[in-house]
């Protein structure tokens, strides 16, 4: 397993896997299949797969800790980015077929309309997440620093889950499963950044012994 997944060939296979949901979502327009809300179509399955892809990304850690597959840590940025992929095809499904380029109309909806205005920020949230995920990035901002801006994946996908539960009107099974899951992928991070402290605390714990009196 180990061997498999530091194959190169592996990590382009999983590259073109994640193009998949783009083939899924250009496909029915190439063939020509009846599709009753075009516009509908491309921007719920693009915000379907920031999400997926969010949730992806955040799942990576854990799943190397629990399976103990270092190896996994390989393909985190690619599904990070990935779901910055989706979500600029998502924004800007809205911003050129919904909006028509109209800057005055989305600033309107971002300012009026909640459920807009946490999508946007979810997608804000992202930018400066994909513009320094090159080790270039990592070394001019320092690991603990890089480490500290990206916990901000963690913002951008709880906004996403609430723009969802904001958008459907009673169907809300699917963005209470997301939640579920971003929920968990938290609880995790926290659990295990408080378990790293207590380690830290014990290991920096000098035992207290008393004076030695030479004199007597
Ligand atoms: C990380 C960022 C984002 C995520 C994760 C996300 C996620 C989603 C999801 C899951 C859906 C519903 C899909 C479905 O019903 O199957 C959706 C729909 C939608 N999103 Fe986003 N979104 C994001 C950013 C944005 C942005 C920036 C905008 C626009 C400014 C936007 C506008 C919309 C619209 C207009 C819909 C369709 C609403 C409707 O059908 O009435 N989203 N998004």
């Amino acid at each position: 397993m180990h061997k498999f997944l530091a194959s190169k060939w592996t990590k382009a296979a999983v590259f073109l896997l994640c193009l998949g949901p783009l083939a899924s979502i250009i496909w029915p327009f190439v063939r020509h299949y009846t599709i009753p809300d075009p516009l509908q179509f491309i921007q719920h399955g693009t915000g379907d797969w920031t999400l997926r892809f969010l949730v992806f990304t955040l799942a990576v850690t854990p799943l190397r800790q629990l399976l103990r597959l270092p190896e996994l840590i390989r393909f985190r940025r690619m599904l990070g980015l990935f779901a910055f992929f989706y979500a600029c095809l998502h924004f800007t499904t809205y911003l050129v077929f919904d909006k028509l380029f109209d800057l005055h109309e989305i600033w309107k909806d971002v300012y009026k309309r909640p459920f807009i205005t946490l999508g946007f920020t979810a997608f804000l949230l992202l930018i400066p997440l994909a513009i320094t995920s090159t080790a270039g990035w990592i070394r001019r901002l320092g690991g603990r620093r890089w480490r500290i801006l990206h916990r901000a994946i963690y913002i951008s996908a709880v906004c996403g889950v609430i723009h969802y539960y904001w958008l459907v009107k009673s169907a809300v099974i699917r963005p209470l499963f997301y939640a579920g899951l971003v929920g968990i992928l938290l609880v995790w991070r926290v659990g295990e950044w408080f378990l790293r402290r207590r380690r830290t605390a014990l290991a920096n714990a000098v035992p207290q012994r008393a004076p030695i009196n030479v004199s007597q």
